[in-house]
C-alpha cells in the first residue's frame, strides 16, 4: 500500500533537509520508510562527522538502517523529551497526513506526536488537496472481523492487507494486521479519527490530524519547506 511515485532524487532532498535541522545533543525521532530512509542516511552521515544525537527508531525497517549508519539508539522510556521526529508520509494536506503505507503508523504517531518538532518529509507526489488514500487501521488479529464491520458501518471498505512475500496478512512489528480502509475523500479527518479510535480492537490509524509542525518536499530544483 506504498504512495511512492516521487524520485529518489526528490525524497534525498526532502530527507537532507530535514537531517539538517538536527544538532548536537537532540533526541530524534527515526521515521519509517524511503524518504525518510534518506535522513537516517544523512544523519548517519553527520554522526560520522561528529554529531552527537540519539535516535528513536519507529519500527524494525529504521532502527536496522540507524544501526547500519552508525546513530546511537535509544527509547521513549529513557529520554525527557524528543527534540525533533523526521518521518515520511502517504498524503499530506495542509499538516494532516495519512500514513501506514509500510503499517508502522502506530509506532510513528507515539514517537512523532512525542515531538517537540514533528517534520514530514515527502516529495510532491503526496501533496493533496483532499484525503484520499484508503486509511490503514491497525488492528488485534481477533477483533479484525467486528473491526471490518464497525469501519464499513461508517462508511469505509476495509481491506485486509495481503503479505507479497508471504502467504497470508501483513503482521505488523507489533504482531497485528492492518485494514486499509477506503472512505473516498475524507472531509472530516479529525471526526474520522476520534470514530476509528473508539474502536475496541483499533490499535492505532493512519490518520494524522493537524499533526506536523513542518513540511520539507524534495523537488527536482530544491526544497519548499512549508511552516505553520
Ligand atoms: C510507514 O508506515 C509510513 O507511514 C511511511 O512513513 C509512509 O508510507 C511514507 O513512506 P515513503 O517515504 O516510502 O513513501
Amino acid at each position: 500500500m506504498k504512495n511512492t511515485s516521487g524520485t529518489t532524487e526528490q525524497k534525498r532532498r526532502a530527507g537532507e533537509s530535514a537531517a539538517d535541522l538536527v544538532t548536537d545533543g537532540m533526541v530524534v525521532g527515526l521515521g519509517t520508510g524511503s524518504t525518510a530512509a534518506h535522513a537516517i542516511e544523512a544523519l548517519g552521515q553527520a554522526v560520522d562527522a561528529g554529531l552527537d544525537v540519539e535516535g528513536i527508531p519507529t519500527s524494525f525497517q529504521s532502527r536496522q538502517l540507524a544501526l547500519e549508519h552508525g546513530i546511537p539508539l535509544t527509547s521513549l522510556d529513557a529520554v525527557d523529551r524528543v527534540d525533533v521526529a523526521i518521518d515520511g508520509a502517504d498524503q499530506v494536506a495542509g499538516f494532516t497526513l495519512v500514513k501506514g503505507g509500510g503499517a508502522a503508523h502506530a509506532r510513528e504517531k507515539i514517537v512523532d506526536a512525542a515531538a517537540d518538532r514533528f517534520v514530514v518529509v515527502a516529495d510532491p507526489s503526496k501533496l493533496t488537496d483532499d484525503l484520499d488514500y484508503p486509511i490503514p487501521v491497525e488492528v488485534l488479529p481477533a477483533a479484525r472481523p467486528t473491526v471490518a464491520d464497525a469501519i464499513a458501518a461508517l462508511g469505509g471498505d476495509p481491506v485486509l492487507r495481503q503479505a507479497e512475500r508471504k502467504d497470508g496478512p501483513v503482521v505488523t512489528d507489533n504482531g497485528n494486521v492492518v485494514l486499509d480502509c477506503d472512505f473516498g475523500v475524507v472531509d472530516e479527518p479529525a471526526a474520522l479519527a476520534t470514530d476509528l479510535s473508539a474502536l475496541p480492537g483499533v490499535v492505532e490509524h493512519g490518520l494524522f490530524v493537524d499533526m506536523a509542525d513542518e513540511v520539507h518536499v524534495g523537488r527536482d530544483d530544491g526544497v519548499e519547506r512549508r511552516t505553520r
